[in-house]
């Protein structure tokens, strides 16, 4: 790609218009190198834009030897985000990160991502390195164990958007320690998993290599299912805001971990690990009803106040993670935090726990335990009843605009003007007519 035409393709999809940079005001983290007037230089572009700073803060890089971060907080922002950052990376080889808004700014939109590749940015805002280990942490005195992690954590913090995925050597501990986890929870799913996980697992065990004696790999998974549903995987470091890993979903991205739990303790595990991914999560991210589900809640998300973060966390929660649905009369499991424990997936089915319809908005007030296992689950009918109770509770969700995802350009579009609106309108048009063909067809032949 010539300069030129990546300075226009950039203009066109990266370089929203002024009006469509409604965000407001805007705190940046940008990163430069150790050296007398390299400040200087990074603050000349913010004047070159006419750009105020009402903050500015430095600290040593964390990640970065020989460099500084500086926090700023631009007021009027609006218009120039893009070309800011792009001269900051560009002339000063700055890291910069958009931070969420000021919270005093009660009608300021956080910032979302709108592109695809703008998910790197989530990389170096994990709320925890995965190889920093907590005291309690079954892996805490193994360094073995620690320096694998690192490993491992340094594969994500390293992925871009539209690489492949590093095929990981998973070695012959690790291996093991998947297999009694496999072979204890394969039993249980032709009785307690629901029908579309159970129709899922043997393609991924003929396609992905799931088997007891083999890890799978990301990059094999995110393939298959990205051809399936458009769903992918991306390796993460660690933990994840809400609100990013929300985010991720509206681009049906599914951030995964790739370490595995440590082999003292197969059959349990303090956080998510590529067992809970793969075995837990991946099977429904390939039904389409579910993955449509799925990529709702992350669009709901975006640029959606802090207080709507939580409840759609919440709802998550107990949808994603611990969902219990009703098929054939029976409770099944489809949550991936439900189809990853052998010990949780045949008591969740029992009479013990408590039972609730899923309804959003008393979900969403539901306060639930992280550690133990639940003693209430949400009852969802089915995903398509799920989704549309959840897309009449994310309308009351203050936020000046609705959000449409582009699988073309793999972006989001803002829908808040009657332009946008008749442009909608003429696109849902094609689709409808194709609609009205096929019924027509239909009923010709019956
Ligand atoms: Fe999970």
């Amino acid at each position: 790609m010539d300069a030129a035409f990546r300075e226009s393709h950039e203009k066109q999809t990266s370089y929203f218009k002024d009006k469509e940079d409604s965000c407001g005001p805007t705190s940046l983290m940008f990163s430069v190198k150790e050296g007398v007037g390299t400040l200087t230089g990074a603050l000349e572009i913010f004047k070159q834009h006419g750009i105020s700073l009402s903050f500015i803060e430095s600290r040593v890089s964390q990640s970065k030897t020989d460099c500084y971060e500086f926090i700023v907080s631009c007021q009027n922002i609006n218009g120039h985000t893009n070309n800011i950052i792009h001269q900051l990376k560009e002339r000063m080889g700055s890291d910069v990160l958009i931070l969420s808004r000021d919270k005093n700014q009660k009608h300021a939109t956080p910032w979302f991502p709108r592109r695809i590749d703008e998910l790197d940015q989530f990389a170096n805002q994990i709320l925890s390195y995965g190889a920093e280990l907590d005291s309690d942490h079954p892996g805490f005195t193994d360094d073995v164990y620690r320096k694998r992690r690192k490993y491992f954590a340094d594969i994500a913090f390293n992925y871009k958007h539209g690489e492949d995925i590093p095929i990981v050597d998973y070695t012959e501990d690790e291996i093991k320690t998947w297999g009694t986890i496999f072979t204890n929870l394969v039993d249980l799913y032709p009785t307690h998993a629901c029908r579309e996980f159970n129709r899922v697992f043997p393609l991924l065990q003929e396609h992905c290599s799931y088997k007891p004696d083999t890890i799978p790999q990301l990059r094999d998974i995110s393939n298959f299912l990205h051809k399936t549903t458009g769903f992918r995987l991306r390796p993460v470091a660690g933990l994840l805001s809400s609100r990013d890993f929300l985010a991720g979903l509206a681009f049906r991205v599914f951030h995964a971990t790739q370490y595995i739990r440590h082999s003292s303790k197969p059959l349990y595990t303090p956080e998510p690990d590529v067992c809970h991914e793969l075995i837990g999560h991946v099977p429904l991210f390939a039904d389409p009803a579910f993955a449509q589900f799925s990529q709702e809640i992350g669009l709901a998300s975006l640029g959606a106040p802090d207080e709507w973060i939580e409840k759609l966390a919440t709802c998550y929660w107990f949808t994603v993670e611990f969902g219990i649905c009703r098929q054939a009369g029976k409770l099944k499991a489809y949550g991936a935090g439900l189809l990853s424990s052998f010990g949780e997936l045949q008591y969740c089915l029992t009479d013990k726990p408590q039972f609730k319809t899923f309804e959003p908005s008393v979900t969403a007030s539901q306060k639930y335990l992280v550690t133990e296992y639940q003693p209430i689950y949400f009852v969802a009918e089915s995903f398509e009843t799920a989704k549309r109770k959840l897309r009449e509770f994310c309308k009351q969700i203050p936020r000046p605009f609705a959000v449409r995802y582009n699988p073309y350009t793999e972006s989001v579009e803002i829908l808040d003007s009657k332009e946008k609106l008749v442009r909608l309108s003429a696109e849902l048009q094609a689709d409808f007519s194709v609609l009205r063909e096929v019924v027509e067809k239909l009923s010709l032949s019956s």
